[in-house]
C-alpha cells in the first residue's frame, strides 16, 4: 500500500496576521506542481486561518488549512472555544489534537481527545492525533505501551467508517523544540507499532492505508533519514515550519 505522504506544518503561537499572510504566499509560491505528490497542510493559529485560506485561495494553492485545537460542542456558552463547525465554516480540512503542549498546559486527555475526534469527524475535518513519551516513560522502556494506550483511548467507539482520513502523529515530548531528534529507527519502531494497534482496532486494510507522522526536531538537516523509513508517511513540524525554504526542503524530501 503506498500512502500519499504529508507534511503538516504547526505554527503553534506564532506569526501575526501579516507575517502568516507573507508565510503562505512564499510557502505558496515554493510549493510547485513538482511537489503535488505531496500533501501539504498549513496550521496557523485561529486568528490566521482566515487570511491564509485567502492567500492559498488566491494562488489556487493545493495546499490544505487546518487548525491547532478545537472544542467539542458545537457552540453555545464555552468562553474562549472555537467549534468544529466554525473550523469547518473557515475552510479547514485538518485539526491538530492532543498536542504535548496541550496535554501539558492545557489540561487535555486522551478522553478529551476522543471527544474532540469526534466532534471534528461529524464535520468531515480529518483529525491529526498526537501521541508521545516523556522522557521518563521512555527510560523506563513503557514507550509502546503508553502511546498504545493513548492511540486507543483516543479512537474509543469510533467505527472504521466515520474515520475516513485520520492521520497519527507519533511527537516524543523530549524532542519537541529540542534539536534533538528522535532516532529514525526509534521513531520508525513507535510508528510501525501504531500501525499494528490501527490493524487490532480496525483491520489491516485500514491500518495500511492510515498516515502516520513523526514529528520532534525534524529538520533539513535530518530528514533524509526518516523519509525512506517505511511506518513513517510524514512529518509535523513545529520550528522549521516558520521558514519557507526549510518547511519546502522538508515537502521535497518525501517526494
Ligand atoms: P519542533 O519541530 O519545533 O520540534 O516541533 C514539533 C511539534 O511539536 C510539531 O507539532
Amino acid at each position: 500500500m503506498t500512502r500519499r505522504p504529508l507534511i503538516v506544518g504547526n505554527w503553534k503561537m506564532n506569526m501575526n496576521v501579516a507575517q502568516a499572510t507573507a508565510l503562505a504566499q512564499d510557502i505558496s509560491y515554493e510549493y510547485d506542481r513538482d511537489f503535488e505528490d505531496v500533501d501539504v497542510v498549513l496550521c496557523p493559529p485561529f486568528t490566521d486561518l482566515r487570511s491564509v485560506r485567502v492567500t492559498l485561495g488566491f494562488d489556487k494553492s493545493p495546499i490544505m488549512l487546518g487548525a491547532q485545537n478545537v472544542y467539542w460542542q458545537p457552540s453555545g456558552a464555552f468562553t474562549g472555544e472555537i467549534s468544529a463547525e466554525m473550523l469547518k465554516e473557515i475552510g479547514c480540512n485538518y485539526c491538530i489534537i492532543g498536542h504535548s503542549e496541550r496535554r501539558e498546559h492545557f489540561g487535555e486527555t486522551d478522553e478529551t481527545v476522543n471527544l474532540k475526534a469526534r466532534a471534528l469527524i461529524a464535520q468531515g475535518i480529518a483529525p491529526i492525533i498526537c501521541c508521545g513519551e516523556n522522557l521518563a516513560t521512555r527510560d523506563a522502556k513503557q514507550t509502546i505501551g503508553h502511546i498504545t494506550s493513548q492511540v486507543t483511548t483516543a479512537l474509543l467507539n469510533i467505527s472504521a467508517a466515520e474515520l475516513k482520513d485520520v492521520v497519527i502523529a507519533y511527537e516524543p515530548i523530549w524532542a519537541i523544540g529540542t534539536g534533538l531528534a528522535a532516532l529514525p529507527e526509534q521513531a520508525e519502531d513507535v510508528c510501525a507499532s501504531i500501525r499494528e494497534t490501527l490493524a487490532d482496532i480496525y483491520g489491516a486494510t485500514f491500518a495500511s492505508k492510515t498516515r502516520i507522522l513523526y514529528g520532534g526536531s525534524m529538520k533539513p538537516s535530518n530528514v533524509a533519514q526518516f523519509a525512506p523509513m517505511p511506518n513513517i508517511d510524514g512529518g509535523l513540524i513545529g520550528t522549521a515550519a516558520l521558514v519557507a525554504g526549510d518547511f519546502m526542503s522538508l515537502v521535497k524530501a518525501f517526494l
